[in-house]
């Protein structure tokens, strides 16, 4: 990795999506918002643009990357779809979810992108830019998010200018992101199976399926073994504050994230706190996350206590970053 490259950063609009295409032509690396978090791009069928990314991030090599590709014309160039997969494409793509679908002939995404393995992630992101920029650049994007390897996932540009400055070429800076949690990754198996929740809702892709997801087999909880998601590695998305969940009151010198109008014992003397969602709002409270938790983060205090958060719609997957972010962290 280069750590002195030169990061422009653009505006959203024609002249940024030209350079972005330019860019990953190129064999370079750009940043560009999705609806769910900040995706960090390469060209899917480049291995040394691959290479530079998982070093940009400094993320561990077996973990493999989501595929973006524009339309479900384009997903099928590289990938096999069952029954299940036809239904899930259909009801929920563009959007936030990603399908993990056994490779197709002639499939061009690096072997070093899906990790060796003879499956790919595979997602039609609904953001314009994003968009704009895979019609443009004309091929598949891997894209993770576009983080530092550990640390939370960025919610706008500023967030990735932070985390990789230096390190990448261009960042595509299109505002804020709407839902503000990655993906939901299933697993189209023999049943398919839940790999990640995120921000298409349990509910509703079984609503979609006319059945139950499974779960993945276990939870993984170390880098050691070669994982079905490594969205599961348990310290993923930590802060470096302490991070306390389920809090019923506030000790001295911890910052609080709320949720809700609840007013817990000892809010008073947090060392600073923000609201996921006054109204109790799951969607705003995802939306929120990553970069509430960045401003915490940032505070100073001993621990960031963290309020209940309702285990339905997108607070499951809310839930899950958040015992993530509380793992691994002394
Ligand atoms: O919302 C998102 O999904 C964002 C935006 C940028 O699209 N991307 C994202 O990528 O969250 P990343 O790299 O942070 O997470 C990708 C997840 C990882 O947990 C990875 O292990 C899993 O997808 N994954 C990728 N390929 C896989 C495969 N073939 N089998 C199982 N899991 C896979
Ligand atoms: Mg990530």
């Amino acid at each position: 990795m280069n750590p002195t490259l030169e990061t422009r950063i653009l505006p959203a609009g024609e002249a940024a999506v030209a350079a972005a295409a330019r860019t990953l032509a190129a064999g370079g690396l750009v940043a560009f918002p999705t609806e769910t978090v900040y995706g960090l791009g390469a060209d899917a069928a480049n291995p040394t643009a691959i290479a530079h990314l998982y070093a940009a991030k400094g993320r561990p090599a077996f973990n493999p990357l989501i595929a973006h590709v524009s339309d479900l014309a384009a997903a099928r160039k590289i990938a096999r779809f069952d029954a299940a997969a036809e239904k899930l494409a259909h009801a929920f793509w563009p959007g936030p979810l990603t399908l993990v679908l056994p490779k197709a002939d002639g499939c061009v995404v690096a072997d070093l992108a899906t990790a060796g393995l003879d499956t790919v992630a595979v997602r039609v992101p609904a953001h314009a830019v994003a968009r704009e920029i895979l019609r443009a650049f004309g091929g598949p994007v891997v894209a993770p998010s576009a983080n530092l390897s550990g640390h939370v996932s960025p919610t706008t540009a500023a967030h990735v200018d932070s985390d990789l400055a230096g390190r990448i070429d261009l960042i595509v800076d299109g505002g804020p992101v709407e839902v503000g949690v990655e993906s939901t990754i299933v697993g189209c198996f023999d049943s398919p199976m839940l790999l990640r929740p995120g921000g298409v809702p349990r509910e509703e892709i079984e609503r979609a399926l006319g059945r139950a997801l499974a779960q993945p087999p276990q939870e993984i909880e170390s880098d050691s073994a070669q994982p079905l998601a490594p969205g599961m590695l348990a310290s993923h998305y930590a802060p470096r504050t302490r991070v306390r969940l389920q809090a019923d009151s506030v000790e001295r010198g911890e910052a609080l994230l709320a949720f809700g109008l609840h007013r817990l014992h000892g809010a008073d003397n947090a060392v600073a706190m923000l609201n996921l969602s006054e109204r109790s709002d799951l969607d705003e409270a995802a939306a929120n996350l990553f970069g509430y938790l960045r401003s915490l983060d940032a505070k100073g205090a001993r621990t960031i206590a963290v309020m209940p958060i309702p285990n339905e719609g997108l607070g499951e997957a809310i839930n899950d970053r958040l015992r993530r972010a509380a793992v691994g962290r002394a």
